[in-house]
């Protein structure tokens, strides 16, 4: 929604995403790794694809290292780690530079590593990992970016990818108003603006993605993750029709009157119960 990701946006989407993810590819991913995996999440933000993955993986031991450019989401990890933890009941220890959660049956340890992806991939050591995942990341990137990580990915002997939740470019909003392709157009052209990657390949990320890891040998599964927001989420949902119409005017000033009539029209509907579709993939890449 912005280019910098702040720690409510991304509390608030933590159940949705988990709602989305693809279950089949999770399990498909977790056949890959060994007992006691050491896993990357690029991209991490304060941890959110740990939460949803080490309990599915049915590996008693893992080590995760959460790799994110943004110091201050990186800092609120472990207390998210943490809260999370306690509401299982689980035992938090904080160890030199990682922190330790004993759960029933697993041993969880995750190290936070301030990297900024834009710069020389060879430093994540790829070649050390049982796996690679990450989660609303690869519509920021370019394909220029894209190609880069799937050649590092190769040259690190393949290791399985998880990379979740990708925004394709699908919204369905219902009821339907007459401006919402109008403003999506303008919002997805947005998407495509520079994130430091170079320019973005926002909604077309997914398909990329795919095509680029199958050319540098992978086998790929992709899978729907789409975001389902009903009435329920209605705070989520205005959030995001206030970031459509915010991009939308930043990519075409002149339309704003336009745009911002539609954004008060759905801020209407979503008092009355809309609901929306936000259509996201998953992928599988596995040698
Ligand atoms: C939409 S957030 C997703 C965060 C997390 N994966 C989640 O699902 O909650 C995108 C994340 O990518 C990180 N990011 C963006 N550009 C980056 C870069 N150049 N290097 C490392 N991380 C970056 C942001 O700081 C942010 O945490």
């Amino acid at each position: 929604m912005s280019d910098s990701f702040a720690l409510d946006w991304l509390r608030l989407r933590e159940p949705l995403d988990a709602a989305a993810r693809a279950p089949a590819l999770t399990r498909a991913f977790a056949r890959r790794l060994p007992r006691a995996p050491h896993l990357v999440d690029l991209g991490a933000g304060t941890g959110s694809t740990l939460r949803h993955l080490a309990p599915r993986l049915d590996c008693p031991e893992q080590s995760w290292t959460l790799v994110d450019k943004d110091m201050a989401l990186l800092t609120k990890a472990p207390g998210e780690l943490t809260q999370w933890a306690d509401k299982h009941g689980w035992t938090v220890t904080e160890e030199r530079r990682s922190l330790r959660i004993q759960a029933d049956e697993m041993t969880l340890r995750a190290e936070m590593r301030r990297y900024d992806l834009t710069t020389d991939l060879t430093g994540l050591a790829l070649g050390q990992v049982d796996g690679v995942t990450c989660s609303a990341l690869l519509d920021l990137v370019s394909a220029d970016w894209i190609g880069k990580l799937a050649a590092e990915l190769a040259r690190s002997g393949y290791p399985p990818f998880l990379a979740t939740l990708t925004v394709d470019g699908r919204t369905a909003f219902e009821p339907a108003d007459p401006d919402d392709a109008f403003v999506m157009d303008r919002f997805h052209a947005h998407m495509r603006g520079n994130k430091g990657f170079g320019p973005s390949l926002g909604p077309e990320a997914a398909t990329a993605l795919a095509d680029t890891l199958r050319v540098a040998g992978y086998k790929v599964q992709v899978a729907p993750a789409d975001w389902h927001l009903r009435s329920r989420h209605k705070e989520t949902h205005r959030l995001m029709v206030d970031g459509y119409a915010r991009s939308a005017t930043a990519m075409d000033p002149a339309a704003g009157p336009r745009i911002e009539a539609w954004a008060a029209r759905r801020r209407a509907a979503i008092a009355d119960g809309a609901t929306l579709m936000v259509g996201h993939q998953d992928l599988l890449a596995i040698r």
